[in-house]
């Protein structure tokens, strides 16, 4: 069933866990995504970022997603990820997406806000998500640095919750997009000191690559949301290439439904361990 995404959220809060959040960009993710979802029997945000959007074309991948969503049999809010700007978040929310991200992180501090602020009005009670610090890398294709990385200032993130009204932060703890080039770091006093200073939900994003391990101490520590899309596209790069040539009369369902098996397998893993298994 479609659900808002602060129901999610608040499910995420009452259980002291994490609701996962997983990147589509065509029908075959999704259906492995919401099928994992359904053997776990556990809510998940079914995220469309911008590039999927450019991609799959607007009404088709959104129209797709809503569809899955509201015939899954567990809950599911159908998010924008890392939208650049407030038109493309204006017409999700027109769309009828139940859950929308704006990602000013790149802007200096009080640009942040401006934007994160318009965000939150075009967004007309639809629950908002905005990013503080910056996870770097890309979001669509993979390969990101594991030092250097500019984190979520607590005492920012206070002011910026305060002055915005976004009801979940994404946070900046050492955590990147796509393929780790390194052992990532979390900071973890850092990540307390976050879950100290802001009253809304904390969010992980670039969270494949990060060990189950660091996962569930980012959970104990306040993560209610977690982010995962590169795993899901390594499975299904993997399956293709592994099953391309032993596929007899080009026959597409096979192909493509055993990439769907291989990412449902990935996405099921996560929601154990995003659940406390
Ligand atoms: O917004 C999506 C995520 O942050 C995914 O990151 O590709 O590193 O799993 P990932
Ligand atoms: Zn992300």
């Amino acid at each position: 069933m479609l659900v808002s995404g602060r129901e999610l959220l608040k499910w995420a809060v009452e259980r002291r866990c994490a609701v996962g959040s997983f990147n589509t960009y065509n029908l075959e993710v999704t259906r492995a995504i919401l099928r994992a979802a359904e053997a776990r029997q556990a809510p998940v945000f079914l995220a469309i970022g911008a590039g999927a959007l450019d991609y799959a074309g607007f009404g088709i991948l959104t129209a797709a997603a809503l569809e899955a969503a509201r015939e899954a049999s567990v809950p599911v809010a159908v998010h924008l990820d890392h939208s650049p700007d407030v038109a493309t978040l204006a017409r999700c929310v027109g769309a009828g997406f139940t859950s929308v991200m704006i990602d000013g992180h790149r802007l200096p501090f009080d640009a942040n806000i401006a934007l994160t602020h318009e965000a939150v009005e075009a967004a007309h009670g639809v629950v908002v998500e905005a990013e503080l610090g910056g996870v770097p890398g890309a979001e669509d294709a993979s390969g990101s640095q594991v030092h250097d990385i500019p984190m979520t200032d607590p005492e920012e993130a206070l002011r910026f919750v305060e002055a915005t009204g976004v009801e979940s932060l994404a946070i900046a703890i050492g955590n990147a997009h796509g393929v780790y080039s390194g052992e990532p770091h979390l900071d973890f006093g850092r990540l307390a000191e976050l879950r100290d200073a802001v009253n809304v939900p904390l969010v992980l994003h670039g969270a494949s690559g990060i060990s189950d391990d660091d996962i569930r101490r980012c959970i104990e520590l306040g993560v209610r949301k977690i982010n995962v899309n590169t795993e899901i596209r390594q499975a299904f790069f993997d399956s293709v290439g592994t099953s391309i040539a032993g596929v007899k009369g080009y026959d597409v369902t096979k192909l493509l439904g055993g990439a769907v098996d291989a990412m449902a397998a990935v996405v099921e893993e996560k929601i154990g361990v995003f659940s406390g298994g």
